[in-house]
């Protein structure tokens, strides 16, 4: 949400800045801007649209060597090149890139309003920039303490002084900062990916600590200036991950990669020799995990229905009673947290601020939270007691794809090895060791037939709205191929159980509603053929994802995509392809940009 990026080195900063701003922009695309200290003041570019615009109006011979540059996702304020950051004050002395909310910024609004202060913006993130106006004797750093000891809220900041060029102060409070550390230069930026073509020694900012930054080096104090001595983390990875390969969108690239990305999530972790799963990184030894009496799963979006997943898997193969629930509500619950109660959270990015805080306000009641994330490093990584990591690889189309199915790999592998420390047989936890294994050669086959995919889309372009049932651990599928449809096509699009449809959403179907069925052969299928049954009635169109072979769904369903047999509990992983793929032919179809969907954000740092 929003991207920051800073830079002080001996290089020209405009292009360094504008390609950081390109690998984050999966993390807002409204507007963009950069400002650096060039020889005749400060040079601001802003524009509203996507970075593309911004380098378009970069003259190409831009000097200066040091400066900060902003990704826009709108919270305060219209999508227009006043509300882009970087902000500066009329006399262009201060520029300064906000991500987060500053919550009390009317009131300090009008107090500097009533001062003089002119405003240029809408946005909250300018407050900060006329409290730097009024604090500054010198001192950027100085004057940056000040001035957050004012503010509430959230901020991951980077700014500028003409009086003193060639340093750059950043600070965070909620939203992710990282530096950078070059060959006699530096960094700073909301995510690692927008530096790692230059440097791959990176420092983690936590929450309170001020950063100042030279080409030279960066000291880290809090805001009552004391001195916080940091360590240096080394990245893997190329950033290479980060490029199309040849694909027209990286969420193409997303849902193919997954026979691969499924794969990682299980690899070096199953055990034939105990048929069960070893997962070194929970930081529990047997005798805590057998004690777990709950389990508690919280997350946002997709994560959140991989978590609702999660728990018929660890209900049904560990026994362990295990509730999904969604981290912005349990954040402000009083969440009761029980001895024998283990938390999760899933993130993907490992930044979404409601599970970020949900997570903080459980560990500040004494809970143990495990984590499952796949940027390694991050807030939420980091802060867990332990976890998962699902080795995803770097998601950057908006729509989450093959985390959610690692995700899934990943509790599939934390519920068997639950399962064989309590009551499942050796020969159960190699039988689904075996089925494991087999299904990313089953993603690769639906893969392969894609294009009948493309073809369904096609004939279904005209619908206005679908409604997705499933049942049992294909419920939160139908959730989650909902939501995909609606975040990248703008198609309406609910989800619900299939046993639910008749309680309400039945009232919907008519020829012009189609309706898209999980239903597999599983120990539900009798019922859902029932509720097929009931939307045929109402001359409701069906598309069933049925199971390779069960011939009796095409004679009842208008269209059916087939999809390997497996095991009950792994069905979604495979399910999850086809419903990814028919939103993504649907959106491609309908010219949508299905990298970068309409007011959205992959990863959402503000409450
Ligand atoms: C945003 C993204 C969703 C994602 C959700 C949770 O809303 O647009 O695709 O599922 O955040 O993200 P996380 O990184 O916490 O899994």
């Amino acid at each position: 949400m929003c991207g920051i990026i800073g830079y002080c080195g001996p290089r020209r900063a405009a292009p360094l800045l504008i390609e950081g701003l390109r690998r984050m922009e999966y993390r807002g695309y409204d507007s963009a801007g950069i400002c650096l200290g060039a020889p005749g003041g400060l040079a601001l570019i802003k524009t509203a649209g996507k970075v593309k615009a911004l380098a378009e109006k970069v003259p190409a011979d831009l000097e200066g060597n040091c400066g900060i540059g902003h990704t826009r996702w709108a919270t305060h304020g219209l999508v227009n090149e006043q509300n882009a950051h970087p902000h500066t004050d009329i006399q262009k002395r201060f520029a300064l890139v906000h991500n987060g909310i500053i919550e009390n910024y009317l009131s300090l609004k009008q107090e500097l309003q009533a001062e003089g202060f002119v405003f240029q913006s809408e946005t909250d993130s300018e407050v900060l920039v006329a409290l730097l106006t009024g604090l500054y004797r010198g001192d950027l750093e100085k004057a940056v303490k000040e001035a957050l000891g004012r503010v509430e809220g959230t901020y991951g900041l980077a700014c500028l002084c003409i009086d003193e060029p060639g340093l750059i102060v950043g600070a965070r409070n909620g939203s992710p900062l990282v530096v950078g550390i070059g060959d006699g230069e530096m960094f700073l930026a909301s995510d690692y990916n927008a530096m790692i073509a230059h440097t791959r020694q990176v420092v983690y900012c936590e929450d309170g600590e001020v950063i100042t930054l030279t080409a030279s080096g960066f000291r880290t104090t809090d805001l009552a200036n004391r001195r916080i001595e940091k360590s240096i983390d080394h990245i893997d990875g190329t950033g290479a991950e980060a490029e199309k390969a040849g694909f027209p969108t990286f969420m193409e690239k997303e849902i193919c990669e997954q026979p691969e990305s499924v794969d990682r999530a299980m690899r070096g972790r199953l055990s034939r020799e105990t048929g069960s799963a070893v997962l070194g990184g929970l930081n529990m030894s047997a005798r805590e995990l057998r004690s777990v009496g709950r389990i508690r799963i919280l997350s946002a979006g997709t994560s959140y229905y991989a978590a609702l997943a999660a728990c018929y898997m660890i209900e049904s193969l560990a026994r362990i009673p295990s509730t999904a629930e969604l981290a912005s509500e349990v954040r402000y619950a009083n969440p009761l947290v029980e001895p024998d109660t283990l938390f999760f959270v899933i993130s993907q990015s490992g930044e979404t601020a409601d599970t970020l805080f949900a997570l903080r306000e459980l560990k500040r009641k004494g809970a143990r939270v495990l984590g499952v994330c796949n940027v390694v490093g991050s807030t939420i990584a980091r802060e867990a007691d332990g976890g998962i990591y699902i080795h995803a690889g770097p998601e950057i189309a908006v729509a989450s794809t093959k985390a959610f199915t690692s995700t899934l790999t990943a509790f599939l592998l934390f519920a068997l090895s639950m399962a064989r420390s309590r009551d499942l047989s050796l020969k159960a936890g190699l039988a689904l060791i075996d089925e494991l294994s087999a299904v990313p050669g089953k993603i690769q086959s639906l893969l392969d037939r894609r294009q009948d995919l493309d073809l369904l889309a096609q004939k279904y372009l005209w619908a206005g709205n679908f409604l997705y049932l499933g049942r049992g651990i294909n419920y939160p599928l139908a959730l989650e191929g909902a939501l995909k449809l609606k975040e990248i096509s703008y198609i309406h699009a609910e989800g619900t159980s299939s046993a639910e449809m008749k309680h309400g959403p039945i009232a919907l179907i008519n020829e012009s509603f189609p309706t898209v069925m999980i239903l597999p052969q599983d120990s539900l299928r009798g019922k859902n053929i029932s509720n097929l049954k009931e939307i045929k009635a109402r001359q409701g169109k069906v598309i069933a994802l049925a199971t390779a072979g069960d011939e009796e769904i095409s004679s009842l369903a208008d269209d059916v995509f087939f999809i390997p047999p497996a095991e009950e509990l792994l069905n979604p992983l495979l399910a999850a392809v086809p419903l990814q793929l028919f939103a993504y032919y649907l959106a491609r179809r309908l010219g949508r940009n299905v990298d970068q969907p309409r007011n959205l954000a992959k990863s959402v740092t503000v409450e």
